[in-house]
């Protein structure tokens, strides 16, 4: 049918930040953050832990795992908005560490949405070039790009990375189909800045560095609705019940979130695969960090049909269905 994921694997740093241990840089506590996102701990990268670090762990992980070589691999794609340099990708750093000689290799920033939208690129590549395999990598390290003394947005954010190799098989399994939307004009709701211009001209005034900046509330209600319609889209259009959904893996942002989604659509709560409480919003790399968690607890098995979904800056949100 398409393409299909040989094999998982993540990395997580291995630094644990607590909400205790957040109490005692910002004004919060442990009850606030708990209630409010279902976030107690995060992983915090320390040095030798980059974005390409983690990457780059967690695709030699996926490689065991698909029992595939590095050279094997035709193309690696990271989605990330948080890799140490601009230039090169993340992706050719990631392709160098590996020694993966024979892949092209390239960054997607879709936001939290990354790995969704680098998984639809990835699928279309396979379908066109049969005999190809390939590495999609979600990574960040957010840790780098949070403003320390803004309450609002620290809590958030934690490091990781998660990966898959996947292959077109002319079987039953693989990727069904996706549904993926972008609304650039909401773009003030969620964003930040890159370096600092050296054009005169081309300054923002207002550039305070590349540190995340959020409208909480406008997020919560938008991303709610958003994947709400996505998945009902998807699953209409492919003449699929929710019911026939044996696992969902969402976008891990917060718990109100996804408990608010899960309510909305009334899938059996059971079902929705959710870690956000260890590793809080590791934006891109959310989904296949917990893909990886899921599939090691053998929650996965051949011919279940896999929801994801997600939602991030940009405005950028979908949903996609595997057949595993
Ligand atoms: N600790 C204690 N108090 C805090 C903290 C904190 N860390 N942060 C904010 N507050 C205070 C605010 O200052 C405010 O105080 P005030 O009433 O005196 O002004 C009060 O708590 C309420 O603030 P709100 O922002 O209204 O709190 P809300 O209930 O909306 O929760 C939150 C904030 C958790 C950010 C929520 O809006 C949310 O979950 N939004 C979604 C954002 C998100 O997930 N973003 C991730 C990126 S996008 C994505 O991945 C989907």
């Amino acid at each position: 049918m398409g393409a299909v994921v040989l094999g998982t694997g993540s990395c997580l740093p291995g630094k644990v930040l607590t909400n205790h241990d957040l109490e005692k840089i910002i004004d919060t506590s442990d009850e606030w953050i708990r209630s409010r996102t279902g976030i107690s701990t995060r992983r915090i990268s320390g040095k030798g832990e980059e974005t390409y670090k983690l990457a780059e762990t967690a695709a030699r992980r996926a490689l065991v795992a698909s029992q595939v070589s590095a050279d094997e691999i035709d193309l690696i794609i990271v989605a990330t908005m948080s890799s140490h340099m601009i230039m090169p990708s993340c992706a050719c750093f990631v392709q160098n560490e590996l020694g993966a000689a024979n892949a092209f290799a390239y960054d997607i920033n879709a936001a939290c949405s990354g790995f969704l939208f680098a998984l639809d690129s990835g699928e279309k590549y396979l379908c066109a070039e049969r005999d190809k395999k390939i590495l999609l990598i979600g990574a960040e390290t957010l840790s780098s790009r949070t403003d320390w003394k803004d309450r609002n947005t620290c809590i958030l954010f934690g490091d990781g990375a998660g990966a898959v190799v996947m292959e077109y098989r002319d079987d039953n399994c693989g990727v069904v189909a996706s549904n993926l939307f972008s609304d650039g004009s909401l773009w003030k709701l969620l964003y930040m800045h890159n370096a600092p211009s050296y054009n005169p001209d081309l300054e923002q005034p207002d550039n305070p560095g590349a540190h995340i900046l959020m409208e909480g509330r406008e997020v919560f209600k938008y991303a709610v609705k958003a994947m709400e319609g996505a998945i009902r889209e998807l699953l209409d259009r492919q003449n699929i019940e929710l019911s026939a959904i044996d696992l969902m893996i969402p976008h891990q942002a917060n718990i109100r979130i996804l408990n608010k989604l899960v309510s909305r659509l009334g899938i059996d709560q059971e079902k929705v695969f959710i870690n956000v409480q260890k590793y809080g919003n590791t934006s891109a790399a959310s989904i296949p960090i917990a893909l990886d968690e899921a599939n090691r607890e053998g929650r996965l098995k051949r011919d279940n049909l896999l929801l994801i979904c997600s939602f991030g800056g940009g405005f950028t949100w979908g949903a996609s269905l595997l057949r595993w």
